[in-house]
């Protein structure tokens, strides 16, 4: 029930209309009894710093920012996370003194995920595919979690190469090792974890993977897409065709609204609850394993 004690969250972006976030987070408000309400606010070019001072003005407790505005937004911000800092894309704010303060929530969301399923970063070599905006934040990731070595995988190596070595050297660390995708073969021997991070099998492309080879699948113990439209993806089938363990991207997207929400509610989520909302949210995309 709104009322005058009702607490209002948001998501900035343009588009909005596609979003899952008010399902994540008015379903945790419901499961946890809390007075919170979540909306879309669509946000016109140019405008994502008014929209921030208004958010402030309007009292609005947190707010998820979504494509084109992550880095955009973090002009209007009083303070900036460090993980945040160094990927440089923002997708929460949450209210401090005298303004907002940014988080990116995508990544530890996705550490989350895979720590649900068992799958751990520490020590391991993770093959990335893709030098893209979300395969960049995902070495950031790979790095700051420990992870041995970090074989980027990428069409282009001129960008593998600069995406390589900015995380290098902003997180003190040399192990992110750039590739091109035929040079697969180069890869140190064993079976390793995968990160999907291209956007090569995304809807409506779904028949498509940016490694098609046998061999390569042959590698791979773990398969993590970042894509969940469709919810199995060519590269899943392939890693499961090789005998691999194959998982899609949705559990990523629940766990950064997870994060966000915990921050807004100085409050946790039990992993039960997190599993009860992503039965709502399966059930929403009519999305079955
Ligand atoms: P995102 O924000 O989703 O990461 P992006 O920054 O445009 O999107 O990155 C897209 C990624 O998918 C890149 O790694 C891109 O490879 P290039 O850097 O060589 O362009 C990869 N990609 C897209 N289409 C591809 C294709 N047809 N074959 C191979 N890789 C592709």
């Amino acid at each position: 029930m709104i009322d005058g004690h009702t607490r209002t969250c948001g998501l900035m972006g343009n588009p909005v209309e596609h979003t899952m976030s008010p399902l994540i987070h008015n379903t945790l408000a419901q499961k946890l009894s809390h007075n919170l309400v979540y909306v879309p606010f669509k946000v016109e070019e140019g405008k994502i710093l008014s929209a921030v001072k208004g958010a402030a003005a309007l009292n609005l407790l947190g707010l998820n920012v979504t494509v084109p505005y992550k880095s955009q937004v973090m002009e209007g911000l009083v303070q900036v996370d460090g993980l945040a800092e160094k990927i440089g894309a923002v997708n929460t704010l949450v209210r401090t003194e005298g303004g907002f303060k940014g988080y990116n929530t995508d990544m530890p969301g996705l550490y989350r995920a895979m720590s649900s399923e068992g799958i751990r970063l520490e020590g391991e070599n993770v093959i990335l595919l893709g030098a893209g905006g979300a395969a960049r934040a995902v070495a950031f990731l790979c790095a700051d979690k420990g992870a041995a070595g970090v074989y980027m995988l990428n069409r282009s190596m001129e960008k593998a190469r600069a995406v390589a070595s900015e995380v290098n050297h902003k997180t003190g660390r040399e192990c992110i090792y750039p590739m091109t995708l035929s040079d697969y073969w180069k890869l140190p021997e064993g079976k390793h974890l995968a990160i999907q991070a291209t956007s090569v099998g995304l809807y409506p492309d779904v028949d498509r993977a940016v490694i098609e080879d046998g061999d390569f699948y042959r590698r791979i113990h773990t398969g993590y897409d970042l894509i969940y439209r469709p919810s199995t993806t060519r590269f899943m089938e392939l890693v499961r065709k090789a005998g691999g363990q194959a998982y899609h991207g949705l559990k990523m997207l629940l766990y950064q609204g997870i994060i966000a929400y915990e921050l807004w509610n100085g409050v946790s989520v039990s992993g039960e609850l997190a599993l009860e909302v992503y039965e709502v949210l399966k059930e929403k995309m009519n999305i079955k394993e």
